[in-house]
């Protein structure tokens, strides 16, 4: 049975990936439609960039939605030294061809959740969590058809990569996280703390590079260009590959675990806008509302990347 998705998304080499796990499992998704929003780069490069990337995969059946161009309250911050001047540093895909969805990336979100039946969408956000909030605030009855909001992004144990508290997604517009966290919306978050368990290490990127085909290829380029920030800063034998552990949960959850806590988001501080206070230990009467994922099976997410992305173009 295929489960209904939105992906939302700002590319960026790992959501990059993680659309391109999306793509080639058509048995599993039915990809309703993609929404590029701000946020490691300006829209006119995420929009861009998620085009390239679906005429990348053949799925030109999928369409792309142009969403939000500048979190809810803060001024918009990008990511361009770590992902480069495009957005998709390492490659040089040609130009899309693919006309954009006519409505504008919120209400596509919108309009499709009020016309699927009840739970029936799982909304996979794959960076700042703007246009999710904005389709919440303009129409909230769209909340309880929501099936589930599987996310990337906040941080516990690993503190933050943007600032030293906070994670880059929910950094860039943590009002918005902070109307996703208390939406009621069943929640799974995945965040630094499991992402940072799942590393690029040279054996695992030669695999996908030497698929033989043109995706194995471009994700080779990709990664090469986008991990070098993060080897540098964290000195280990690989990198962070975050957004694809959103679609790898989808397609098997065995491979993750967490447990239901309640995660709040500072929106106040200057020192510590965006921070995730994860209640990992429950020392507070804050109700759970998500489920917060700190362990993944590294060896058997890489194997279901790399089978996964062997049946692309
Ligand atoms: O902190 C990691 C997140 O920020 C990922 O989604 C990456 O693409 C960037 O958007
Ligand atoms: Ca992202």
């Amino acid at each position: 049975m295929q489960r209904k998705i939105i992906i939302d998304t700002d590319p960026g080499q790992d959501d990059a990936v993680a659309m391109l796990l999306a793509l080639a499992s058509p048995d599993e998704f039915e990809i309703l439609g993609i929404v590029a929003v701000a946020g490691n780069i300006g829209i006119e490069w995420t929009v861009k960039n998620a085009c390239k990337i679906i005429e990348l995969s053949g799925r030109t059946d999928v369409r792309c939605y142009a969403g939000c161009e500048r979190p809810m309250r803060r001024v918009l911050v990008t990511a361009e030294h770590v992902h480069g001047k495009t957005g998709l540093g390492g490659t040089d895909l040609p130009e899309p061809t693919s006309r954009l969805g006519p409505q504008h990336g919120v209400d596509f979100i919108i309009n499709r959740l009020l016309a699927e039946a009840p739970g029936t969408i799982t909304l996979c956000t794959l960076g700042p969590l703007t246009d999710v909030a904005m389709a919440l605030v303009k129409a909230p009855a769209i909340g309880p058809r929501i099936r589930e909001i599987v996310m990337m992004g906040g941080a516990f144990s690993e503190g933050g990569n943007i600032t030293p508290a906070a994670e880059f997604n929910i950094y860039v517009d943590p009002e918005a996280a902070d109307i996703v966290l208390a939406s009621g919306v069943p929640i799974t978050m995945l965040p630094l703390d499991v992402t940072h368990r799942v590393l690029t290490t040279q054996a695992r990127l030669d695999r996908i590079a030497g698929l033989g085909n043109r995706t194995g290829r471009t994700i080779g380029a990709m990664i090469d260009f986008s991990q070098r920030f993060d080897l540098e800063k964290y000195g280990w034998q690989g990198a962070p590959l975050h957004d694809p552990c959103v679609i790898a949960y989808l397609l098997r959850p065995d491979l993750f675990a967490g447990r239901e806590i309640n995660v709040s988001v500072e929106t106040a501080s200057p020192l510590t806008r965006g921070m995730t206070v994860a209640d990992w230990w429950r020392v507070t009467d804050r109700p759970p509302n998500v489920n917060f994922i700190r362990e993944a099976d590294a060896g058997g997410f890489y194997d279901l990347l790399t089978e996964r992305l062997a049946r692309l173009p």
